[in-house]
């Protein structure tokens, strides 16, 4: 299994990890579920792997909205799904996670939980938690199902 682990002292080191996340992960398909508890740093990161993609605006949790696209020439490169209103009911966004999935976007999930059936044969996961000095660890792993 391959794994990585990271550091980042403050938000513009993870912005700038990012970039480097999104070179680990990017394969067609591409899911990364972030995990970590309220403020650890998850949009943050997603905000990286946003600008390493080239894309200029900003990345606001789509709490509200559970989901946002964004796009390059009209296809879809990213996907962020925000899961936490939701609760346990990721399944009823379940179609549009699949077709995500088949686009070849990059889909970054918070607060989201495994669903099977939507799940390529790989995919990865990224636990961030804090330090005793509020810096962040950044656990990223490869799942194989
Ligand atoms: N490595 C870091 N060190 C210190 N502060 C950070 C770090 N990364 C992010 N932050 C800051 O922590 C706060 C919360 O970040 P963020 O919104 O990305 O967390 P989140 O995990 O998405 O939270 P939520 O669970 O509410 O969605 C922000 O103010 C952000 O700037
Ligand atoms: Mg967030």
């Amino acid at each position: 299994m391959n794994s990585y682990s990271f550091k980042a002292k403050n938000s513009d080191e993870m912005v700038k990890l990012g970039g480097e996340v999104a070179k680990i992960v990017m394969q067609n398909p591409a899911i990364l579920f972030l995990e970590g508890d309220l403020g650890a740093g998850k949009t943050t990161l997603t905000q990286g792997i946003a600008q390493s993609l080239g894309i200029n605006e900003e990345i606001t949790s789509p709490s509200f909205v559970i989901n946002k696209k964004y796009y390059r020439e009209e296809k879809p490169i990213l996907s962020h799904y925000d899961f936490y209103r939701l609760e346990n009911n990721v399944g009823i966004m379940k179609d549009e996670l699949s077709e995500d999935v088949s686009s070849g976007a990059l889909v970054v999930i918070e607060w989201g939980h495994e669903i099977d059936e939507i799940l390529p044969e790989k995919y990865w996961k990224a636990r961030l938690t804090q330090d005793e000095k509020g810096d962040r660890d950044i656990e990223l792993m490869e799942i194989k199902k």
